[in-house]
């Protein structure tokens, strides 16, 4: 069985669009790949500056991926920062990296575009990311778009490392996720800087308040409605499935539907789909030690592996006999 890895940062609290676009597609995964999951804390370092942000964040992730599904008996679950061996790997490979390379990562050039001064760790991030994958013989990288170029560089320096030592580490591909946009309740790409995220495990209420408070147009209720580019469609297609949407874009098209009508009908899929996953991540979330100890536990198999790469790749490069 092939492996599938991938790193989630905890910078925030995990919103709809990233269930739906991230974790829903990455348990599913685990039915045909032996799967690894894990927390990248020391990416998170890069940009978040309070200690105790960073903590709760840590929790949220956890307790969020365990209360979507995630089974730590079949997915190794674990932080990145429980695993030290991939510090030593990515000194390894930095060696091995042209600056200029790394130079022309598109989030540190975005950076220097508008006129911040980067941290050495965004520079850098790329490195760290790729040990996280090379250290674990990763064979497939489920990502969004935006880490392509990420995964690029690993796959070039996987090679580099193998032409110049001989075949030792494991080049893996990039799966670029195909789930579609999710829209937030503007209407454009969900993301909880933009303030337009609907949340996953917030109440009821605060669910139905963001749920509700989606734009849409404004005609008349009798009037026949275009269900095309509509967010509540969207939405509702992406939770319920295209089945149960296209009986909505059929009532919305027929007149006498409103759009408080479809957002009714959207609330009521996600709490089909949340409503349980919200129970299990409340009680899961004010248990730290348990989530500690299940972490724990994921990186004591995670370091296992580490450390049989690690021996490889020394003796590889000349560090151990
Ligand atoms: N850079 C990824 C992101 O921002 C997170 C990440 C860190 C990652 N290490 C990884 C993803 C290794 C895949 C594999 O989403």
């Amino acid at each position: 069985m092939k492996t599938a890895l991938t790193g989630i940062k905890p910078t925030n609290i995990p919103h709809l669009g990233n269930y739906l676009g991230a974790i829903r597609p990455a348990l599913a995964l685990s039915e045909s790949y032996r799967t690894a999951y894990f927390i990248a804390d020391y990416h998170a370092l890069t940009t978040v500056r309070s200690p105790t942000d960073l903590r709760r964040f840590v929790y949220d992730v956890a307790a969020t991926w365990l209360a979507c599904g995630l089974d730590p008996d079949k997915t190794l679950f674990y932080r990145q920062s429980d695993v030290v061996e991939v510090f030593e790997l990515t000194w390894i490979l930095s060696c091995l990296l042209a600056t200029g390379q790394l130079e022309r990562g598109h989030a540190y050039k975005d950076a220097l575009a508008k006129g911040e001064s980067p941290n050495a760790g965004i520079f850098n991030y790329p490195v760290l990311m790729a040990a996280d994958i090379l250290l674990y013989d990763t064979d497939l990288v489920p990502v969004g778009r935006d880490q392509k170029q990420h995964l690029e560089l690993c796959r070039d320096v996987a090679l580099r490392f193998n032409h110049l030592y001989g075949e030792t580490l494991v080049v893996p591909d990039a799966l670029i996720g195909d789930a579609p946009l999710v829209p937030g309740t503007d209407g454009t790409k969900m993301s909880k800087s933009k303030g337009n995220s609907i949340p996953l495990f917030e109440s009821s209420k605060t669910l139905k308040k963001a749920v509700m408070s989606i734009a849409t147009t404004s005609e008349p209720l009798e009037a026949p409605k275009d269900p095309e580019g509509s967010t509540v469609v969207a939405l509702y297609r992406q939770v319920a499935g295209d089945e149960a949407a296209q009986v909505l874009e059929a009532k919305l098209r027929a007149g006498g539907y409103g759009w408080g009508h479809a957002k009714q009908d959207l609330l009521e899929a996600l709490e089909a789909e949340l409503g349980p996953k919200r129970e299990r991540f409340h009680a899961l979330r004010k248990d730290e030690a348990l989530l500690d100890r299940l972490l724990a536990q994921g990186a004591e198999k995670a370091r296992e592996k580490a450390r049989a790469t690690m021996d490889r790749v020394r003796r590889a490069i000349g560090i151990r006999g």
